[in-house]
């Protein structure tokens, strides 16, 4: 996390952290609720480092980040997108004390699939991970219509030609076991792509006679779907975890 020595506006640091506009902590200041190395302000534009002075609001000292990372176990039935007037989106699966950090998807899941996703207000690091020079893996299950076997793993190590004739990079294909659905014979598999193109998984099977019905992602680059995480449910990153992320930085 960059904790930098530089230092900003007070306003700006609790504007940050979700207390509200410029006017609003101008208010708070004129009514004597903010503190600065124990002593009451007068002034909210008084330059400060959130990383090393005391700062407190109502006598609570406030605890300084610029950046939030968290993984997402994301449902079926939310869209992957920051507001919407219909739908509802991932970020309200988020509590308010990160929502005020402003983050939002690493990149889209389908509103029917489920699993990682990562959400940040580090737009370096989110413009990282998306870059197509990057190829950060991504890995789905899922179940297919049909029996898939040798003929699509070759075929998919090979690359598809997509509806719009875009050709995959290799991608690789497992099969993991049949499974006897509803819908009559259906193939559970692994796969892992390294590009990002709208409806990917979908697509390639389409591409190759077969259907997806159900589709979940458990990874995103270095970073495993932590199995603990109930769908609809995120956890903060360790900063272990972010510092493996920052591997795919320039
Ligand atoms: N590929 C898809 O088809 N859908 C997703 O949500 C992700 C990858």
């Amino acid at each position: 996390m960059s904790k930098g020595k530089k230092t900003q506006r007070l306003d700006k640091i609790l504007g940050h952290l979700g207390y509200g506009s410029r006017s609003d902590i101008k208010k708070m200041v004129k009514q004597g609720q903010v503190s600065l190395n124990g002593l009451v302000l007068k002034d909210s534009g008084m330059q400060c480092n959130p990383y090393e002075d005391d700062i407190a609001v109502n006598g609570e000292r406030i605890e300084y980040r610029e950046f939030v990372y968290m993984m997402l176990n994301k449902p079926q039935g939310v869209i992957s997108a920051t507001e919407d007037h219909r739908e509802r989106t991932v970020l309200d699966l988020i509590p308010v004390e990160l929502r005020v950090f402003s983050p939002f998807p690493v990149g889209r899941l389908d509103k029917d699939t489920e699993g990682f996703l990562l959400l940040t207000n580090d737009g370096q690091l989110a413009h990282d991970l998306l870059s197509p020079r990057k190829h950060v893996p991504k890995t789905y299950e899922a179940h297919v219509l049909g029996e898939v076997g040798a003929r699509e793993i070759a075929m998919f190590r090979e690359g598809v030609a997509l509806d719009d004739g875009y050709v995959t990079l290799p991608a690789e294909l497992e099969v993991l076991e049949p499974v006897h659905g509803e819908d009559g014979a259906l193939s559970r598999i692994r796969l892992t792509i390294s590009e990002g193109k709208f409806h990917q998984v979908k697509r390639m099977f389409m591409a190759v006679g077969s259907k997806v019905v159900y589709l979940k992602r458990i990874s995103m680059g270095p970073l495993i779907l932590d199995d603990s995480l109930a769908l609809g449910s995120f956890r903060e990153l360790t900063d272990a975890e972010v510092e493996l992320l920052k591997t795919y930085r320039k």
